[in-house]
């Protein structure tokens, strides 16, 4: 049974006091709510600055981690303002978001070099929540699933069938990202179906059963049972709900 994971990323928001009450109402609902979804990895990934703060507040909760943004792909020296997968591993992180649109977007990263970061991560003990997804003009004009596929294929398809057995993938479609333009639950489906079929052609269809395709755009408390409902989507990639405690816990609920 592959794992299910809420994951939470808050992008570049909230002050040190903000974030210290949002991972408090987090944490306590859950206790509250959600600790019986333990089937469900919560997975926290706040900016850099809060990442010790944000393990010290789950602590005592079973099934959350913490997770990164990014990483460098370097394990160190001069590169001023980042972040690496071995420091990352010195405070306990378990997961790194990668290749976010975000990033993809306003840091130009390109496949090959998320195919470094990727390696970093992994080497370094890190799961990689590996994100993929396409424009609103290739959704309309163009082969967006080979797009998509293409992503997937030039930054983890030189990975070794055990290693890639360790990466989360997210499929974000960019139009979907802070638009309130969800994918319906049959468009998320259809691609995710096609990553998997995708990936089994790579490493076969044990694997592909095994790797977690989690969803993100726009999806929140009111949208997320309906996607999570589909047999090929693992859970979510929340960001905007992630923001709002009992928004984020109801859609923990939904992937119960
Ligand atoms: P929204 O949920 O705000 O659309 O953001 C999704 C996202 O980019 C998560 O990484």
């Amino acid at each position: 049974m592959r794992k299910k994971i809420v994951a939470g990323n808050w992008k570049m928001n909230k002050t040190a006091d903000e974030a210290q009450a949002l991972l408090s109402e987090i944490v306590n609902l859950i206790k509250e709510e959600a600790s019986s979804a333990t089937e469900v990895t919560v997975v926290l990934c706040p900016p850099s600055l809060y990442l010790t703060m944000a393990q010290q507040q789950v602590a005592t909760v079973g099934n959350v981690s913490v997770g990164a943004q990014n990483c460098h792909e370097k394990a160190s020296g001069a590169y001023t303002g980042e972040i690496s997968a071995p420091m990352l591993k010195s405070i306990g992180i378990e997961y790194v978001i990668l290749g976010h649109s975000e990033r993809r977007q306003y840091f130009d990263e390109s496949n090959t070099q998320l195919a470094e970061k990727v390696n970093s991560a992994l080497e370094n003990g890190l799961t990689p929540i590996f994100c993929c997804g396409e424009s609103r003009d290739l959704r309309e004009n163009g082969d967006y699933i080979g797009f998509v596929k293409d992503q997937i294929t030039d930054s983890l398809f030189h990975l070794s069938p055990e290693s890639f057995s360790k990466v989360v993938v997210a499929y974000e479609p960019i139009w979907a990202i802070g638009t309130g333009l969800t994918a319906s639950s049959a468009q998320a489906q259809d691609m995710h179906f096609e990553l998997r079929r995708h990936i089994a052609g790579q490493y076969g269809d044990e694997i592909a059963q095994e790797t977690s395709i989690l969803y993100g755009g726009s999806a929140n408390a009111q949208n997320a049972a309906e996607l999570f409902a589909q047999p090929d989507v693992d859970g979510g990639l929340i960001g905007g709900a992630s923001l709002k405690a009992p928004d984020f816990i109801t859609v923990v609920k939904a992937a119960q």
